[in-house]
This record gives C-alpha cells, sequence and structure tokens, in this order.
C-alpha cells in the first residue's frame, strides 16, 4: 500500500495567525477609510498578499498608484511581523504539536503549503520547522489557492501522488485547491464556510488517533 501523506496550511492551521493578519488588514484599511469586517477577512483566508490588497481596494472602491499599493502592503506587512516575532510556542494552536508527534511516529511524509511568504520565519519562531520534510510556501507559488499548484508542488517534493496527499485547511480557498489537487480535505474551522471539505473539525482537540490511523491507512 503507498504512503499517505500528509500536507498542512499553516495560518490558522498550525499557528493562530489569522487573528495578525486582520489586524493588520484592518488597521491598514481603517488608514485609508475603509470598514473591514470580520466576513471581509474571512474571504482573505488563504489568499496571497497582493491578491488580499486587491481586494480591499474593490470593496473600499479605491484606486491607488503602484507606488502606493507597494506602500501599502509593506506597511501591512511591517505590522504584522511586530506581531510574528512575539510569536512563542504557546501560539501553535491547539494539539496540533501531539498530531505532528504522532504522524512523525508513523514515518509519516510531512509538507507545509501555505500562501504566505513569512511561512518559514513564522515556523522557525515557533520551533516547528524539523516536523516538515518539504516547505511549499508564497516564495515558491506563482497560482494563489484556489489553483491546486502549492499543494501538487508540495506531493512532488515529497515524492507522492496526488490521491495519498491529505490536506488540513482552514480556508475555503485552501479546500478548493486541494479537491482541484484530487487530494482528500479536512477543513479545520466552521462546516458551513468549510462545506466542500471532505471532513470538517473545528480543530485538532476533535481529531482523535484513531481518525488519523484511519486516513493514514485509507
Ligand atoms: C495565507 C493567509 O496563509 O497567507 C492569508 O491565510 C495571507 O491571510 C497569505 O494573506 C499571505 O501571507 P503573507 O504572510 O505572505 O502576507
Ligand atoms: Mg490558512
Amino acid at each position: 500500500m503507498a504512503k499517505t501523506s500528509i500536507i498542512f496550511d499553516l495560518d490558522g492551521v498550525i499557528v493562530d495567525t489569522a487573528k495578525f493578519h486582520f489586524l493588520a488588514w484592518k488597521n491598514l484599511a481603517n488608514s485609508i477609510d475603509i470598514n473591514f469586517t470580520e466576513q471581509e477577512n474571512e474571504q482573505l483566508k488563504g489568499v496571497s498578499r497582493i491578491k488580499s490588497l486587491e481586494k480591499i481596494l474593490q470593496w473600499g472602491n479605491k484606486k491607488l498608484s503602484q507606488d502606493e499599493f507597494d506602500r501599502l502592503m509593506h506597511q501591512k506587512n511591517t505590522e504584522y511581523l511586530t506581531f510574528v516575532d512575539q510569536m512563542t510556542e504557546d501560539d501553535i494552536l491547539p494539539e496540533v504539536k501531539p498530531t505532528l508527534d504522532f504522524l512523525k511516529s508513523k514515518g509519516t511524509p510531512i509538507a507545509l503549503g501555505s500562501a504566505s511568504k513569512n511561512a518559514k520565519r513564522i515556523l522557525k519562531q515557533v520551533n516547528l520547522t524539523h516536523y516538515f520534510d518539504a516547505i511549499v510556501d508564497g516564495t515558491v507559488v506563482t497560482k494563489a489557492k484556489p489553483d491546486p499548484q502549492v499543494f501538487v508542488t508540495a506531493a512532488k517534493q515529497l515524492n507522492s501522488k496526488p490521491q495519498n496527499c491529505i490536506v488540513f485547511e482552514d480556508s475555503v480557498a485552501g479546500v478548493q485547491a486541494a479537491n482541484a489537487a484530487e487530494m482528500l480535505s479536512v477543513g479545520i474551522g466552521k462546516t458551513p464556510v468549510l462545506g466542500e471539505a471532505n471532513y470538517v473539525f473545528s480543530d485538532f482537540t476533535e481529531i482523535s488517533q484513531n481518525f488519523l490511523e484511519k486516513l493514514l491507512n485509507q
């Protein structure tokens, strides 16, 4: 039987950074007189930095020069990184580390599949880098989720076939990307939002070792 590989999204799955992205985007939007709600933020999950700013400007009906656009991208990331640089292992989401330990003990190949250009910095900050056999992040991919590129590339780097990969994702775009890659998708979050996933759990505390075992052996 072929070995099952696991691909993790980062933000909102492994670490609780979604709240930092939200804060930084909200401050940025408000600084140019655009209102920004949690509902809108949901649509930015899994979406690249450039595409996120494009969407915010669209919602606020604003057009900017390229220079101003670049300045705002930089401003958002600078604020975001002030949060990131204060992160500790306490910002790893509940039961993520035991899950990684369990998968490692089973010899499961593990990859990261994230849109973030800050992924390696974040993994290092919370001491998780050594768990990953491959890291595919926003510095590598050219096509944003829901395009399957990020996960297909991660599978290739693990020498796995897509049908032997399972993706953990908290975003709608990410679940769609996993489905488009013909991988099994596990949504981490709320069922109404992540209805397209094969399975949905609110967080890793709901995922038992029996279930993981079942996933690995199917
Ligand atoms: C995704 C997040 O993982 O990464 C998005 O869900 C974020 O909210 C995107 O915009 C890009 O991240 P970064 O760190 O490169 O700005
Ligand atoms: Mg995410």
